[in-house]
């Protein structure tokens, strides 16, 4: 049986068979009840007919009328014929000696009968004999053929007691044998199914990325490959998603960049032209350093191009130990000119924090949560960048809001990141969606809802976390939670 249907089927049949041979059991028992109630109305027709025997018998001692004594001929004729017919039954409720009795009480009855008729009133002695004689045979009839139906009653009795037993009892196995085949059929039915729940229950939780399970079934086969395609249609989906919102990160990066190259090519500029105009006069240490503030301007331009061209490359995630504030500083200047006067960007990042991480994906977070903070602060406040170091045992008492943050790393000493800006705040009832892929709430062209998507994306791959606080009207909190570069730790 290889799939849920034959199982479903099979426990159909397998419950319908089990209630046709009962109704068949109960149908063959019935008839034989039947045939044990036909055989006692026939053995009670044969007592009644004896004491009608007796009845008409005394009317006609009492009165004499011919019209008794031909009933009373009739009836004993009935009895014989019913004893005759019915052998078998009689034979089986008494032995055979008995019945020899009873059919020889009935033949001198009879006989005797016939002569007391015959004989003549005035006969008064003789006919008193005849009488005792006529009573006695009939009262023989009688009392044997009580006897009979007594035990014939009895037997009735006991046999319906056993048939009903024997339908409670089959009744009962029936009943026990339905919902064992239910049991089986269900958890037959019912383990693949919840193998397939687990499973799915892993792949959300992100535990595995395909799902599997060791059943036949052509149903749940059928189901879980349509669903692992699904599932790898989805990552293929996202892997886009996060490619073009790479592009756009991309797109503001190089306005940033535009800019920040601004100033060493000016720089240089300023230098060649002063060299070119006193080439002559300028003493030879002047022109030297003219050309070393070149040398140096054009090493901080390769240095800006190289890291947007590190940003720009589709890379591998690549694990490396990176300095934090090195990171953070290097991502703000990229979008220095974004900046408006009248918003300050502080950091405070100790010195010594390294994190083991993928450089241009970090990057890509810090950029989107700052360009984040810049649209909500709406050209003037503060963004505030913090991060501490945090041990094992204070990251388990991390605020009851954070409560998921606490589940992340809760063993590991971690770096936490807090970028706090104080715009203008997300509401309450759009703080739980922020995350989700295409969720924003700013202008079409403006926003493209994946940003902080990307963010999420990209902590979680670092085996990281990520929390929003934010109170509308004052500003928000993004908590971020890293694992720290163990080995600068001393922690391995
Ligand atoms: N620092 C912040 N202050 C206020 N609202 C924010 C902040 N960061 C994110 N949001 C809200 O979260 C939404 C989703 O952000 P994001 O995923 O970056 O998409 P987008 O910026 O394209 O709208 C934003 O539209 C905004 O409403
Ligand atoms: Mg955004």
């Amino acid at each position: 049986m290889d799939s849920l249907r034959q199982k479903i089927t099979f426990g159909y049949y397998a419950i319908g068979a089990l209630i046709v041979g009962l109704s068949l059991f109960a149908f063959v028992e019935l008839r034989l009840i039947e045939g044990k109630v036909l055989a006692g109305e026939r053995i009670s027709e044969f007592f009644d007919t004896t004491l009608e025997i007796r009845r008409f018998e005394k009317n006609y001692f009492l009165y004499r009328q011919s019209a008794d004594a031909e009933e009373n001929a009739a009836y004993v004729a009935r009895a014989q014929r019913l004893l005759q017919d019915n052998f078998a039954d009689f034979s089986s409720l008494t032995e055979a000696a008995r019945i020899a009795v009873l059919r020889d009480a009935l033949a001198r009855y009879s006989r005797l009968m016939a002569e007391y008729v015959r004989m003549p009133v005035s006969g008064a002695a003789q006919g008193d004999a005849l009488e005792s004689l006529i009573r006695k045979a009939g009262k023989e009839v009688v009392t044997i053929a009580e006897e009979i139906a007594r035990v014939e009653r009895k037997r009735l009795q006991s046999s319906l007691e056993r048939h009903r037993y024997s339908l409670i009892v089959s009744i009962v196995v029936l009943i026990l044998l339905v919902i064992a085949i239910g049991q089986v059929l269900s958890r037959m039915v019912a383990r693949p199914l919840k193998q397939m729940e687990e499973s799915m229950e892993a792949v959300a939780n992100g535990r595995r990325d395909q799902i599997d399970i060791p059943s036949a079934d052509r149903e749940i086969v059928s189901l879980t490959n349509a669903f692992n395609h699904v599932l790898q249609e989805l990552e293929l989906r996202q892997k886009h998603l996060v490619r073009s919102e790479k592009l756009a990160s991309l797109g503001t990066l190089l306005s940033g960049v535009a800019h920040e190259l601004n100033n060493p090519l000016s720089n240089i500029s300023t230098s060649c032209q002063i060299l070119i105009e006193e080439l002559e006069s300028a003493d030879p240490e002047f022109k030297r350093e003219l050309l070393a503030q070149i040398d140096e301007q054009t090493g901080r331009a390769r240095n800006i191009v190289r890291s947007l061209l590190d940003f720009a490359r589709d890379r591998e995630f690549k694990r490396e130990t990176l300095p934090l504030a090195g990171l953070v500083a290097e991502t703000l200047r990229f979008i220095k000119g974004q900046v408006p006067s009248r918003v300050a960007v502080v950091t405070d990042i100790p010195a010594d924090i390294e994190i083991l991480g993928d450089k241009q994906r970090l990057q890509q977070v810090f950029l989107n949560l700052v360009k984040n903070a810049l649209e909500a602060l709406e050209g003037a406040g503060e963004i505030v960048i913090r991060a501490v170091r945090r041990g094992a045992a204070q990251a388990e008492e991390a605020p009851g809001r954070f409560k998921f943050l606490a589940q992340c790393n809760p063993a590991e000493e971690v770096v936490e990141i807090e970028i706090r800006d104080n715009g203008h705040g997300i509401p309450p009832e759009v703080l739980p969606r922020i995350f989700d892929p295409f969720f924003t709430t700013k202008d079409v062209g403006k926003g493209s809802g994946l940003g902080l998507f990307v963010v999420y994306e990209i902590i979680e791959e670092h085996g990281g976390c990520i929390a929003a606080e934010s109170e509308p009207g004052k500003g928000t909190a993004f908590h971020i939670r890293l694992p720290l570069n163990k080995a600068e730790t001393g922690l391995t």
